[in-house]
């Protein structure tokens, strides 16, 4: 079975519920995730844990439904909700890019890669999510734990970040063209909850047959760091 089979196969077990995600079984049958709640959810978790959004993202989405809604919005509104989340810069890009998605876009976020990418904070990681999870675009994403999901499955020793273009090489190979989105949820839950940065679980893991670095003896060790 490829690597993406058995990911997937997994994930539509083990998905972890998040208040802006459409599970496996809804995508499944045909529901994608609003875009705006997905680009809300990639910008909040940039830096920030899962666990630490969540409350973030209800109190949001409760008083600023739609993006037309958070265009609106005054910016010391915005401020105030975002503020404990840190990084401030994202929330006045967050307010730049609503402001354009609604009043340039009629309200729609771009379902492209490359269209999102021309929005104002949108860089190419938040591009790739938004394109792959809520548009089912074949993007591949690259966070951390894609990286290390991606330098154990090929026991990559080159270190980061000299390591990053192999490592999207990986990743990019992996990236299927049916369920997309799935899939790029799949790795990050991978790294979120079975290959974590200590002590990995591997024998529990659904893609260990395909683990170069788990024959190698070497998944707890990877991927190397440059010396700062
Ligand atoms: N981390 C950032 N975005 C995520 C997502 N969509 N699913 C799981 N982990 C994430």
């Amino acid at each position: 079975m490829a690597v993406s089979d058995a990911l997937l196969k997994w994930y539509d077990v083990h998905a972890r519920e998040m208040p802006w995600r459409v599970g496996p079984a809804d995508r499944a049958a045909g529901v994608l995730p609003d875009p705006y709640r997905v680009w809300l959810s990639e910008v909040m978790l940039q830096q920030t844990t899962v666990a630490a959004v969540r409350d973030y993202f209800h109190r949001f989405t409760a008083r600023w439904p739609t993006v037309l809604d958070l265009a609106a919005a005054p910016d010391a509104d915005v401020m105030g909700e975002w503020a404990g989340l840190g990084y401030y810069a994202r929330a006045r890009n967050l307010l730049k890019c609503a402001r354009v998605v609604a009043y340039e876009h009629d309200g729609r976020f771009p379902d492209s890669y490359e269209g999102l990418l021309e929005l104002p904070g949108i860089g190419p990681y938040t591009a790739a999510a938004v394109a792959a999870i809520a548009f089912d675009r074949a993007e591949t994403v690259l966070d951390g734990n894609v990286e290390r999901v991606m330098a154990r499955l090929h026991d990559v020793h080159v270190p980061l970040p000299e390591a990053k273009p192999m490592l999207k090489d990986h990743a990019e190979r992996h990236t299927p063209l049916t369920r997309p989105g799935d899939h790029a949820q799949a790795v990050m839950d991978l790294g979120a909850t079975i290959c974590t940065p200590r002590s990995p679980a591997c024998g529990i893991c659904p893609v260990i047959e395909h683990c170069a670095a788990r024959r190698a003896g070497t998944a707890a060790e990877l991927p190397k760091k440059s010396p700062k």
